[in-house]
């Protein structure tokens, strides 16, 4: 058993660390709910491009440890999915296709209740290992958001840490994956995280480098700068290159890391038309896209195909491959193009990291609206490749 370990452990850190990097496709299963154009299924796919795609979520039962699959709780109007999804492993052999258990709507209560508690987390360890098994997955993205926050417990931290340690402990026969999503700043980490154990027991971390800005705030801020802002302070840790060293600083082997980066932007109703930049006056978030449907939030393909119809009216400025923001009229939108995203992807391999992820396969602009499909995935593999 051990021997085993040890080797899971070695051959997933040695495959980690080839030249072309990991590229991690999150995948929202709701995608499938989206109507016209927005509607993305698991024949969007591009496994071409992605090296792993994330089955997106797993809920929990936060009294019996049980699991609440998303085949479950989404309508996509097949019961099949998860068996076309594995399928997609026909077409690329050394694709992996992991499940996440958790995600934003979850948050900590279930996590909490459970993994806090020997005889229930030792349950979900086996429920999960079981759901993959059963369903032909290569391993778990643990993606609690976040231990000891959002109603969670004091000993959340160092029980998530026990949790990681025996879901390894049961992955190991069949040498599942498992990874993580987590919070990029300081005092995220200070709450959540053990860096160093959790460095041991993961193949890799995804770090969820965006929403810096959104509906929270009182100015205008664009979803995921690489650097500051031009208008932030000089103490400002609200931006990617700030978050990867953090990581680095508190123990992560940069191989292990992987750098999130948003097929999204965060939209702003501004308030008048003086100021357009950053850091700018708002009455509120941006109204709802036509297929994502969510106020404060446009996919990438909203983004350009609103401007592909209407390039007169859109002003956009772009700030040395670091980030986007455009207006038409008082709608206002901070976000990535296929430029920042390169530049981010070269920074990312520039700072050793293991490769780049992205929130989500279905926010790229899949369908070739605008042009060419997966813009933004394909400049984030140019851009990794490149540097
Ligand atoms: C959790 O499990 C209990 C016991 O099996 C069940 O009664 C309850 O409905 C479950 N909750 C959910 C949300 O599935
Ligand atoms: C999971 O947590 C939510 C609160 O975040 C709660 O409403 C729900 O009942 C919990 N589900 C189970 C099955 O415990
Ligand atoms: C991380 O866990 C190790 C082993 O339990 C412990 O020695 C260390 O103090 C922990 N570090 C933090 C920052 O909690």
């Amino acid at each position: 058993m051990k021997v085993l370990l040890v080797c899971a452990l070695l051959c997933v850190a040695g495959s980690l660390a080839a030249a072309s990097g990991v590229v991690v496709c999150y995948y929202g299963t709701w995608a499938n709910e989206r109507t016209g154009s927005g509607r993305f299924g698991v024949s969007d796919m591009p496994t071409d491009l992605c090296t792993h795609i994330v089955y997106s979520f797993l809920l929990l039962n936060g009294t019996t440890g049980g699991i609440i699959a998303p085949e479950e709780t989404t309508n996509d109007g097949k019961s099949n999915a998860v068996a076309d999804l594995i399928a997609l492993k026909e077409k690329n052999a050394d694709l992996k296709i992991m499940v996440a258990l958790g995600g934003w709507n979850e948050g900590s209560t279930n996590f909490t209740a459970v993994v806090n508690d020997d005889t229930l987390r030792a349950k979900l360890v086996s429920n999960l290992y079981n759901y993959i098994d059963s369903h032909g997955f290569d391993g778990l993205d643990a993606d609690w958001e976040y231990p000891g926050q959002r109603g969670g417990a004091d000993t959340d931290k160092e029980k998530f840490v026990a949790f990681l340690k025996e879901l390894k402990e049961a992955f190991a026969a069949k040498s599942y994956l498992l990874t993580a999503a987590v919070a990029v700043t300081q005092s995220n980490i200070d709450l959540s995280y053990n860096v160093t154990e959790l460095n041991e027991y993961l193949d890799h971390i995804n770090l969820m480098c965006y929403d810096y800005h959104g509906s929270w705030d009182t100015a205008t801020g664009v979803n995921a700068p690489l650097y500051a802002q031009l208008t932030d302070d000089d103490s400002s840790v609200l931006n990617v290159n700030h978050s990867v060293n953090v990581w680095i600083n508190n123990g992560a082997s940069p191989s292990k890391l992987v750098l999130g980066l948003g097929a999204y932007g965060k939209t702003f109703t501004l308030t008048n038309l003086s100021d357009t930049s950053t850091g700018a006056p708002i009455s509120g978030v941006g109204a709802a896209g036509p297929y994502v449907a969510e106020a404060g939030v446009y996919s990438y393909y909203e983004i350009c195909e609103d401007q592909q119809n209407n390039s007169a009216e859109w002003s956009i400025t772009e700030v040395d491959g670091n980030y986007v923001y455009a207006n038409k009229d008082l709608f206002w939108v901070g976000y990535d193009n296929p430029s920042t995203i390169k530049a981010k992807a070269q920074y990312a391999k520039t700072m050793g990291l293991g490769g780049i992820m992205y929130w989500a396969v279905d926010l790229d602009d899949f369908s070739g609206l605008c042009g060419k499909k997966f813009p933004l995935i394909k400049a984030g593999i140019a851009g990794y490749n490149s540097a």
